[in-house]
């Protein structure tokens, strides 16, 4: 199997990195990097467990090979809080109206909808649940997650 050095930008720190031809972006930034707030669950596209965002734009990373996102900024779940520790309003959103339970798919809701919400700061309850028919979210019933989005579009909760 061949291998290929790349630079990549995780949560704004640079790293350099030789990876295997055929390992996906998820792999390398659980196993290579230890980023393992990215989780991986179906590895096929499905459920969206493993979205990160590459330049901004929120994407599957166990559809993504490392060595594509040579070159390219990341944003992981642990790049969302501030530095001093504060919460993205995605995150305290989902805190706030218990969004999640056993958590494992919470670290993709939150790219996504962090995603949705920088692209446009408007965008309502609506669009949020849009974005969000990528995730399959075996435990909370998705209520959880629905309160948290009523309350970041500012609707009542
Ligand atoms: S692990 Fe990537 S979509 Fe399910
Ligand atoms: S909170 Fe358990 S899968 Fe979503």
């Amino acid at each position: 199997m061949s291998e290929h050095r790349i630079d990549i930008t995780v949560n704004g720190r640079r790293h350099t990195a030789t990876v295997e031809a055929r390992a996906s972006l998820g792999e390398f930034l659980r196993e290579g990097l230890g980023y393992t707030g990215t989780h991986l669950a179906c590895e096929h596209g499905v459920c969206g467990a493993c979205t990160v965002r590459v330049d901004g734009v929120a994407v599957r990373s166990c559809l993504m090979l490392a060595v594509q996102a040579d070159g390219c900024e990341i944003t992981t779940v642990e790049g969302l809080a501030a530095p001093d520790g504060t919460l993205h309003r995605v995150q305290q959103a989902l805190q706030d109206n218990f969004g999640l339970q056993c958590g494992f798919c919470t670290p993709g809701v939150a790219i996504t909808l962090a995603a949705v919400l920088d692209d446009d700061p408007a965008a309502t309850a609506q669009d949020m649940e849009a974005a969000m028919s990528g995730h399959v979210c075996r435990c909370t019933g998705y209520q959880g997650i629905r309160r948290a989005i009523r309350q970041l579009a500012g609707e009542a909760v």
